[in-house]
């Protein structure tokens, strides 16, 4: 007999279990255990129990989902109009599709309840409450195509896509910064700022980033106002299978009326420089496949796509 409930304090050794034993894919940290979770998913401030939803047969904990809110747009607290269950997973089971089913079920139901008009399938750069670091790479990418159980779960119920994301690589081996007429311009004009562990612009940022190793470089003009920035972070040790160090690239800016200048792409190629000068070997970053100015970016600084996921929405 399936139990569904919500989370328990004695559970974490447990989720974690199960987080090892269930088909994930290959972009989910593996081996899981209770202190990562307890680092990057029970300790968040917005930590709400009944968003965790577990499966049990009699006393064996066979499964969890987790449904979760991204920021208000001053990203000062959570918005509760927006709800996404941001993964589910279940040990091999005779009753697997079931499970997951109702654990989907159990999450769509407390989003409601929360107040969510808007029920999305995965995490994203908006939704990344919990988990980065632990599944999908350098941010959260909804579900990965490689997450072939999840994926399937959440087309069975219904959901349509949303988006598609890029999951974008670039080696770093060798990798010199572009030297043109343009590049050699902004260089004169402008200030490269490497500041590690930067204080965080917002209490989101605050809230889903702490724990990991950032670096944020700012690109200055002569009168010290920021043009942009990029930050990355160390991707150890989710990348630590990988045989490569790696570092993701969560985020890049330039002001509005500052683009169309190549500052960006000064900007991310002398962060690529320096980050290989320190012994990176592999830079990730995602993007929206309906962000072309991202992707035309990454593409010129020769990032290649390796992989897409695919943020769901359930159709109201
Ligand atoms: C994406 C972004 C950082 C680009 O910054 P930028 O300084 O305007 O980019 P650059 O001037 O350095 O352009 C470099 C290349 O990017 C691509 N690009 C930039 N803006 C583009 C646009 N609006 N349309 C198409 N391609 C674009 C081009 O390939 C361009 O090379 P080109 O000028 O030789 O054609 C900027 O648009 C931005 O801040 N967007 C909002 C945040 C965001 O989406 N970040 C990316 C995901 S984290």
């Amino acid at each position: 007999m399936i139990e569904i409930r919500c989370f328990r304090n004695a559970d974490p050794p447990r989720l974690a279990d199960v987080w090892r034993a269930a088909d994930l894919g290959p972009a989910a940290m593996q081996p899981m255990t209770a202190p990562l979770l307890e680092a990057s998913v029970f300790s968040k401030p917005y930590f709400d129990r009944e968003g965790l939803i577990v499966a049990a047969d009699d006393d064996r904990v066979v499964g969890f989902a987790h449904a979760a809110f991204g920021p208000a747009k001053d990203r000062s607290t959570v918005d509760t109009h927006v709800g996404t269950t941001l993964l589910v997973a279940i040990v091999p089971h005779p009753l697997q599709e079931q499970i997951g089913d109702e654990l989907l079920r159990g999450c769509e139901a407390y989003l409601r309840r929360r107040g969510a008009t808007t029920i999305l399938g995965g995490g994203s750069a908006d939704l990344r409450s919990f988990y980065l670091g632990l599944y999908g790479g350098s941010d959260l990418p909804g579900i990965l195509d490689s997450s072939t159980a999840m994926r399937r779960l959440f087309e069975r119920a219904g959901y349509e896509t949303a988006d598609r994301v890029a999951v974008l690589r670039r080696t770093l081996q060798g990798f010199r910064a572009p030297v043109n007429r343009l590049q050699l311009a902004i260089r004169r004009n402008t200030v490269l700022r490497a500041i590690d562990e930067p204080t965080r612009r917002t209490w989101w940022e605050a809230a889903t980033t702490t724990g990991i190793a950032l670096r944020r470089y700012e690109l200055l003009n002569q009168a010290d106002e920021r043009l942009g920035s990029a930050s990355f972070w160390d991707m150890q040790p989710l990348a630590g299978t990988w045989g490569v160090v790696a570092s993701g690239l969560l985020d890049v800016e330039i002001e509005g009326p500052r683009r169309r200048q190549g500052l960006a792409h000064y900007l991310v190629a002398e962060a690529l420089h320096d980050l290989s000068q320190e012994g990176v070997g592999l830079v990730e970053t995602h993007a929206s496949t309906a962000n072309t100015p991202a992707l035309s970016l990454f593409t010129k600084l020769g990032f290649e796509t390796v992989e897409h996921g695919t943020i769901f929405r359930k159709p109201s």
